[in-house]
């Protein structure tokens, strides 16, 4: 089951939803003078993925292939891509690319430090380094200036065959699925650190209007609250709880 929502001008979530985990996929093609895609999705879901996406672009002219982190929904089919898009490199964090991309990949990784700029055009996609958020130690968002889209990975998780996208909070959603993931074999999916909050509150200094969300609603509103409402969200569910010390 797969479908396209134009989230905003020339900015396409394809999203597939994978009934046995009750979880959408969503993958974000921003159409551009150097088209990006962000999240490359499943080796598995590529096929259709590619079916789906040369409807909207001409895949071959897609030059910039972005992820948070090194994971097969993220970038499982990199190279499918890479293959197709003679011009198109991976764009990641310079752990990413050295620990996993650059063995794992065709061609290697254009690395963005914090706060560099990846310019396709008329959108601008500023690199956040977020170590272990949602999780992995490469991992990292991207934040497009001129509209203010997070695109935010597997941050505001939500299970179930959801909606496009929604102004309504999606925070209840977003509980429900942590502590859900929490009782079964999903546990331990988010770590909870030292720096959780912290990343979070710097990806609310950006005040996104849109939170690109890799499964689930994509988010229209307040996203600095969101994501603030989100650290409170995870530090109680995931957060240290009081354990008794053993003599
Ligand atoms: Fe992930
Ligand atoms: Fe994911």
């Amino acid at each position: 089951m797969i479908s396209t929502t134009e989230i905003s001008k020339d900015v396409y979530r394809i999203s597939v939803f994978v009934p046995e985990f009750n979880m959408k996929l969503s993958h974000f093609l921003v159409k551009d003078d150097e088209p990006l895609l962000f999240h490359a999705g499943l080796r598995s879901m590529f096929p259709v993925l590619r079916e789906e996406i040369s409807r909207l672009i001409d895949i071959s002219k897609i030059r910039h292939i972005g992820f948070s982190h090194f994971e097969s929904d993220e970038c499982g089919a990199l190279n499918q891509w890479l293959e197709l898009a003679p011009a198109a490199q991976p764009v990641c964090g310079l752990v990413g690319a050295l620990v996993s991309v650059n063995d794992f990949s065709i061609r290697p990784a254009r690395v963005l430090s914090r706060d560099d700029i990846l310019l396709t055009g008329r959108f601008r996609f500023r690199f956040i380094p977020t170590p272990h958020v949602p999780h992995g130690w490469d991992a990292g968002v991207l934040f497009e200036e001129s509209e203010q889209t997070l695109f935010c990975s597997d941050l505001f998780h939500q299970w179930g065959h959801l909606k496009p996208a929604t102004a309504d909070s999606i925070m209840e959603c977003c509980k429900d699925a942590l502590l859900e993931s929490e009782a079964g074999p999903f546990a331990n999916y988010v770590p909870y650190t030292h720096h959780t909050g912290r990343v979070l509150q710097t990806l609310a200094e950006y005040k996104p209007k849109t939170l690109a969300v890799m499964h689930g609603s994509t988010y229209y509103g307040d996203g600095a609250q969101a994501l603030r409402d989100l650290a409170i969200v995870m530090r109680d569910v995931l957060g240290p709880k009081e354990q008794p010390i053993k003599p």
